[in-house]
Parts: structure tokens; sequence; C-alpha cells
């Protein structure tokens, strides 16, 4: 007879074999990704999936993106005692560098994504670089020519990037290796802004597939343990939702009602009604988005609005020009409006008329979309 186990318990367990990568810890962490230390460290593959939302003006880099992309990210962590070593590792067909004055050239390039604060009763930030109440910290690296370029911003937002200066500076590297073709980098953060369990994401660009800005290779939110550092049970709880038995419903039943319901202004798999631009395509939203995400996404909309990435793309030509000469844009394709307090309200309806099993159903459906292509479409 085994013992008996909580669901708590239960559930922390599938979590952290899904999402949990252990930091070694050593008396100091590498600056470099070919510091032989990283040999004898156990690494994790995370998936990094293509971001659909972001529109650009280039129609091949557009088409290029439309094709699936999603690979994978070796994540490895030492903890020294003064900062803590991030290593990513990750495949790339050829090494793209560019000079370090050029900004509009495709680069390979590699970002850490971090929460500004977290801990037990403070969501995560959205994915994509944050939102409005939940700030992110971004060290993004480019490969250029003279090595690799490192840029530090808090961000809230796609195009809010504001830059910083770094936490630790010069500790970030990237390397090439030629023989392997792939892409490996350190990371450093100072090891006071490491708690027991901290959220991390990442994402790579891959500049041969004119990968840049909003175009990249995303994670969802994965954490890093450190031991030694005590855990929150409270915290623990609100992240591992999704992986504890009933968290999560019928993926077929939210299918059904996502493709009766959502689909007036989402695309989904097959189910491409909805112009594009009117709400953002969720069709890797289960790759990139954490089960919490999903549940407040259908129940509180306005809890996290995504910023349009282009809301001028679609501007009226025939409509009465503004004092500057300018057509309007078109409101359908604007995903917010200003409430009557100033506070910005989703353009999606809250479904307060879903029951908790209807929500979980739809939640189940949306963690299964991982921007692959199926079988039935
Ligand atoms: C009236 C149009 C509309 C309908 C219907 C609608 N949504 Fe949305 N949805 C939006 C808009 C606009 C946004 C972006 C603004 C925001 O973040 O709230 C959004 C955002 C989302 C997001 C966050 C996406 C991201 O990239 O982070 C999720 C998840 C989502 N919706 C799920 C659903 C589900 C599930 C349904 C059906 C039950 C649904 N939506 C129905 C318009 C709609």
């Amino acid at each position: 007879m085994g013992a008996l186990v909580s669901t708590g318990a239960l559930a922390n367990e599938a979590f952290f074999q899904a999402e949990v990568l252990d930091a070694v810890v050593a008396p100091k962490a590498p600056t470099t990704p070919t510091d032989p230390a990283w040999n004898t460290v156990p690494g994790r593959n995370f998936s990094v999936s293509a971001q659909r939302t972001v529109h650009l003006h280039d129609r091949t880099a557009n088409a290029v993106l439309t094709q699936p992309a999603r690979s994978r990210v070796l994540v490895k962590a030492i903890a020294g005692a003064e900062t803590v070593a991030i290593f990513l590792e990750w495949d790339d067909p050829a090494r793209e560098v560019v000079r370090e004055d050029e900004s509009n050239a495709f680069a390979d390039s590699v970002a850490l994504e971090v929460p500004q604060v977290f801990g037990a009763g403070k969501r995560l930030p959205a994915i994509s670089m944050g939102d409005d109440d939940a700030f992110v910290k971004v060290t993004l690296l480019r490969a250029t020519q003279g090595g690799a370029l490192a840029t530090h911003f808090a961000a809230a937002g796609f195009g809010s990037l504001t830059r910083q200066a770094p936490a630790v500076p010069d500790a970030t590297s990237l390397s090439w290796d030629e023989t392997k073709k792939h892409w490996s980098a350190v990371f450093t953060l100072p090891r006071s802004s490491v708690q027991g369990l901290t959220p991390l994401a990442f994402a790579t660009w891959d500049g041969g597939r004119k990968e840049r800005a909003g175009y990249k290779r995303l994670s969802s939110w994965h954490y890093v343990r450190v031991p030694g550092l005590p855990l929150d049970a409270q915290y623990v709880k609100e992240l591992a939702y999704g992986y504890a038995p009933g968290d999560l419903g019928d993926a077929a039943q939210g299918q059904a009602l996502a493709e009766s319901v959502c689909v007036a202004c989402h695309q989904l798999p097959g189910k491409a009604f909805a112009p594009a631009g009117i709400a953002p395509n969720l069709q890797n939203i289960g790759a990139i988005a954490v089960a919490s995400y999903l549940r407040d996404s259908i129940i509180t909309p306005s809890l996290v609005i995504i910023h349009e990435p282009n809301p001028n793309q679609h501007y009226m030509p025939s409509a009465p020009k503004d004092p500057n000469g300018a057509a309007p844009n078109a409101d359908a394709f604007r995903w917010s409006s200003v409430g009557a307090d100033g506070k910005r309200v989703s353009k999606m309806p809250p479904f307060t008329n879903f029951t908790p099993g209807q929500i979980a159903d739809l939640v189940a459906f949306l963690k299964t979309l991982d921007g692959q292509p199926r079988e039935n479409n």
C-alpha cells in the first residue's frame, strides 16, 4: 500500500518535472558558454515556437515566418556566490552575424526574459515582453562581427522597450560551434535577483530566416530552482496550475466550444474565418502561454491586454481625414478601448457565463495549440 499523497504534492511533482530546471551550486558561476564547468552540469530541453502575432511590411519575411517553426533550447544553470549563470544552446543552420552599426540586417540573436517582480500573489507577465502591469527585464544578445552585442531592457509589451544599464556589467557571451552548427550563450543574473524558484523565458532569432524584432521563437515561462533557497508553497501552487489532476478539462469539448465561440475573432488551426489582425492568432498559444494565463484571459480579458502590434496597418483610406491629413484606423483592428475611468478595456468580452468545467475544457484545448500542422487540417 502506498502512502497517501495529497493532490498538491502530485501537482507539484508533475510541474517540477515539466517546467523546472535545477541549478548546480558552485563557488563561482562561469561567464562564458565555453567554460568546461558546463560539461558536468545537467541541462533540460525546452521548446521555442514562432511568434505569430506580429506582421511586418515585408512579404518575404511574412511568408517564411508563417511556416511552422519550433525548435529546442538546451538550458543549464550554475548558481555561484555572487551571480547565477544561465546557459542556452540551440541549433542554427548557419551563422549570421552583422556589423555592430547595422540595425536593419538579420543577425542570429538570443534573449533572456525575467519578470521584474515575482512571488506568491503576483501573476506572471504576458510572455511577449510583459504587459502594462507586469514588466519584464530582457537581455538581448546579437551576433555581430565584433562578438556579442548585449542590450538590456525593461519592457511592458510589444514596442515598449526602455534601455537599462546591465545588472551585472559585461558578463554575457555568445559562442558559435561550426562543427555542431549551434550557438551557445551565457546570461548572468545577480544572485540577489534570484529566489527559490525564478521564472525565466527565452527567445531565439535565426537571421537566415529573416527573424528579427517581434519575429522570433519564444518559449513559455519556465523556472530555475536554486537548491538551498526556500520555496513558498503558495507561490508554487499558483505556478503549478494546470498540472494538478482536475485542473484541465476535456480538450475535445474545449475545441468544440472554441470553434463555435472564439472563431468570431480568433484564428484557430484550420478555422481561419476571422480576418487576420482583429485579435491575436492563437495557433501556437499553448506553446508559449502558461495555463493560468489562458484561464485568466477567458475569465477577465482586461486583466492583461495584449497591444495590437500594428494598428496603423489597417487604416481606412476613404474615411474623413484627421487634422493632420491622416486617414483613421479601422476600429475593428483595435484590441482595446479606453473606459470611462481612463483604463483600457479589452475588446474581448469576459465569458462570465461559462461554467468552471467549460473554462477548464477551453484551457485544455488551448494548451494543445503548439503551432504545428495538424492532420485534420
Ligand atoms: C469579440 C472578439 C473576441 C472574441 C469573441 C474572443 N476574443 Fe480572445 N481576444 C480578443 C482580443 C481583441 C484580444 C487581445 C486583447 C487582450 O489581450 O484582451 C484577445 C486575447 C485573447 C487571448 C490572449 C492572447 C495572447 O496572445 O496572449 C486569449 C488566450 C484569448 N483571447 C482566448 C479567447 C477564447 C478562448 C475565446 C472564446 C471563448 C475568445 N478569446 C473569444 C478578441 C476576442
